[in-house]
């Protein structure tokens, strides 16, 4: 019963339990920091924060190859079922209990419209309730109050975006770990391209000495497991 989350860079992590391999927000083409192709990863599942180019990425590709079904909110389930694509539709404050555990999607303050412009439903983060274990992803988001609700729930491990002016910035990602207070913080969406590009050494030591929470900076294509 353990879990291992591995970073593939900005966004993308792929979370391996006894049951199922996730695999969220597949931005690997085009993507400086990722250090596997999208013919390399395997999923089962695939979950999609929002409709972004640097989040939707290789979904498509990636889910037609293997077969995973996409878990993400309705209009981007309907634009994979329009591909044939097995899809799970979902909306923010909904849960389901899929075979591998629970998914519940949460409120992301961002936007989600696909690459071409049309309308993507609206951006969520995900609560993960797997082997035991509570998993929280922000996706894109802003610092929000509502961090303390998720909180609640005694999250084990939290990915949050740190490299501001699309999200949230490091002195705001503090505040969500203070919020949150999960075990450990992954930082995530820094560095991938110029106007995100953060000291994520910094954002991890503030997080050491202004929380409780252990926060862990990822290289790409490392794994930890929980
Ligand atoms: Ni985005
Ligand atoms: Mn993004």
């Amino acid at each position: 019963m353990t879990i291992k989350i591995t970073y593939h860079g900005h966004a993308c992590f792929e979370i391996r339990t006894d049951e199922a391999n996730l695999l969220i927000d597949p931005f690997l083409s085009g993507n400086s920091m990722a250090d596997v192709s999208p013919d390399e990863v395997s999923a089962d599942y695939i979950l999609i924060s929002h409709a972004h180019g640097d989040h939707l990425g290789d979904a498509v590709p990636i889910a037609k190859r293997t077969g995973a079904t996409v878990i993400s909110n309705f209009e981007i389930h309907n634009y994979m079922a329009a591909q044939g694509i097995p899809a799970h539709p979902m909306h923010i404050g909904g849960a389901h209990t899929f075979p591998f555990g629970k998914v519940k999607l949460t409120i992301a303050h961002h936007g989600s419209s696909f690459p071409d412009g049309s309308y993507g439903g609206n951006p969520c983060g995900f609560l993960l309730w797997l082997e035991g274990k509570v998993i929280y992803f922000a996706g894109d988001t802003a610092l929000t109050y509502d961090m303390t609700l998720y909180g609640a729930e005694g999250i084990d491990v939290a990915m949050l975006p740190i490299g501001d002016n699309f999200t949230m910035g490091p002195e705001d990602a503090v505040k969500a770990v203070g919020f949150l207070q999960p075990k450990t913080a992954i930082l995530m969406h820094y560095n991938t391209f110029g106007v995100i590009t953060q000291d994520a050494t910094a954002v991890a030591e503030a997080i050491r000495t202004q929380t409780s929470a252990q926060p862990v900076i990822m290289m790409p294509g490392e794994t930890m497991v929980v």
